[in-house]
């Protein structure tokens, strides 16, 4: 979908639909496109309906000749005093799903904001709500009359009222523009079947990447072997697809922003989770081809960072295997020396996440960057605790947290700050190696304990670590991610914490 920016003068939707925000329990602000006689019909129609207005209402008003379109959506914000850019976003994404048989192109009328939020900013997060909303995976479907009829939105067009306020609202779609781009990215690499991207496939997808501010280097299992990246080459050892590692670094162009600063992006990579030997039932195997989320958002990540000019150094590191029962699987009872020499005992192969991404982390850290920061489908304790809309968040350093939930809160997305409790360090002692990958204790709490875990690879650096087990798929269509699958969590707050 294509998306500009224009001022009311400019406004050619006679033909088409025109989207008008309503706020709950306030008269609607039709003034500058309904005469008032017209607008009066449509309030008492809006009546006799029951519209009222609320967060997620749309109303498909279908006006008399002669009004300034041929169909109007009319979608509600909910009360005034609850009004988040969030709101507006999902908002434009409600009304994708209402207009998107009937029209190819929609014309939103940008609501009046009773708080302080930029035009610019409105724009981006409607444009955002459109580009997200929009998305659909049917590369696999044959191509039926039914799907074309689907996409049959192609623009959309973003009006102010002012001609001079066009710049800030342009600027603001193609921020908008940037970052739904990299959830698409994301989100497509997660849809797609394991058999499809394997470690060698996604290695290839990020070298594809590479241009004049982007460095790839691939790291094969000979390489991995010579670096004693033997956590990585463990999980990877019983499947026939070889494991990979995909080290990415993208310099800001010279000149501008503080390019002495470094951040590191970690994702976890395990292209599909059968469990390993500690082999998991159909039931939970259903969703692991999602289990590269935390891989997908890094890759999303640095690919959008030229293109939002990022005044920071960042580097992405995607350690990628296979977790297979293959008959040179690894075992329980195997021990793991990692990347920074630490031994790991195995007492199960399903928590083989912390594992491909103790070698990462301990790699990462060796660059020395100043922040590190890990995304992974790490843990079903994190599913249990917050659900699949929120994403936990672990770290060290309390500035970093507060950093991370300020880009959150700008993206609109769910996150919540999880404990790193030191008390529960000693149930990941082992007997035999120096740490082990599970508790043996019962009533551990398993999204914690893997961040403990983690923690040991990271030699105090300032790090954060999100986990996405439940965020990063979903099973019900939302105004925004309205397919049941990958929703390409926490890239928009990654790109926002690099643009703050
Ligand atoms: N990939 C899973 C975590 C997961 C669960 C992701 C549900 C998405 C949805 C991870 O590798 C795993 O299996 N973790 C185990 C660890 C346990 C065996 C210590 C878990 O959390 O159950
Ligand atoms: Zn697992
Ligand atoms: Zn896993």
């Amino acid at each position: 979908m294509t998306i500009n920016c224009i001022d009311r003068s400019n406004f050619k939707g006679e033909k088409d639909t025109l989207v008008l925000f309503a706020w709950e329990g306030e008269k609607i602000d039709a003034g500058g496109w309904l005469d008032s006689k017209k607008q009066k019909s449509l309030e008492e129609t809006l009546k006799k309906e029951g519209f009222k207005g609320k967060e997620g209402e749309t109303f498909l008003h279908l006006p008399e000749t002669g009004d300034p379109c041929a169909r109007i959506i009319l979608a509600g914000l909910g009360k005034k005093k609850e009004a988040a850019a969030s709101t507006l976003r999902n908002a434009a994404g409600s009304c994708v799903k209402v207009s998107k048989k009937q029209s190819e192109h929609i014309w939103v009328d940008l609501p009046k904001w009773p708080e302080k939020i930029s035009n610019a900013q409105l724009s981006q997060a409607a444009a955002e709500g459109l580009l997200l909303a929009s998305y659909a995976f049917t590369k696999h479907k044959s191509k039926d009359e039914e799907s074309k009829k689907e996409q049959i939105l192609k623009r959309a067009s973003v009006i102010v009222e002012k001609p001079e306020d066009t710049g800030h609202c342009a600027n603001g779609i193609k921020k908008a523009e940037a970052l739904a781009d990299a959830v698409v990215f994301a989100r497509d690499l997660v849809n797609e079947p394991s058999m499809n991207k394997h470690p060698a496939d996604i290695a290839k997808i990020a070298k594809t990447m590479a241009n004049k501010q982007i460095i790839v280097r691939v790291y094969n299992r000979k390489e991995l072997e010579r670096m004693k990246m033997n956590a990585l080459l463990g999980v990877g050892q019983g499947s026939s697809h070889d494991p990979y590692f995909i080290h990415i670094t993208y310099k800001p162009k010279g000149g501008h922003g503080n390019s002495r600063k470094k951040i590191g992006l970690v994702g976890k990579g395990v292209t599909f989770d059968s469990g390993g030997l500690c082999i998991k039932t159909s039931n939970q195997m259903r969703e692991m081809k999602s289990d590269m989320a935390g891989a997908a958002t890094v890759l999303a990540t640095l690919r959008a960072c030229p293109k939002l000019n990022i005044g920071f150094e960042v580097q992405g590191f995607v350690p990628l295997a296979e977790n297979m029962p293959g008959c040179n699987a690894y075992k329980v009872g195997d021990v793991l020396k990692a990347y920074n020499g630490k031994t790991i005992e195995v007492l199960n192969t399903d928590a083989e996440g912390r594992l491909i991404l103790a070698d990462a982390l301990s790699f990462a850290t060796k660059q020395n960057p100043d922040t590190l920061i890990d995304v992974a489908t790490l843990t079903g304790g994190i599913v249990v605790a917050l659900g699949d809309e929120i994403t936990g968040l672990f770290s060290n350093n309390e500035s970093l947290l507060q950093d991370i939930k300020k880009a959150a809160a700008l993206a609109g997305e769910n996150i919540w700050h999880m404990p790193l409790a030191k008390n529960y360090k000693s149930r990941i002692k082992s007997p035999v190696a120096d740490i082990s990958n599970m508790p043996t204790r019962p009533n551990s709490p398993s999204a914690t304990i893997a961040g403990l875990f983690l923690e040991e690879f990271v030699d105090s650096k300032n790090w954060a670590h999100l986990d996405i087990a439940g965020s990063a798929w979903t099973d019900t269509e939302t105004p925004i991610c309205p397919t049941v699958g990958g929703t390409g969590a926490i890239t928009r707050t990654l790109l926002e914490y690099l643009l703050q």
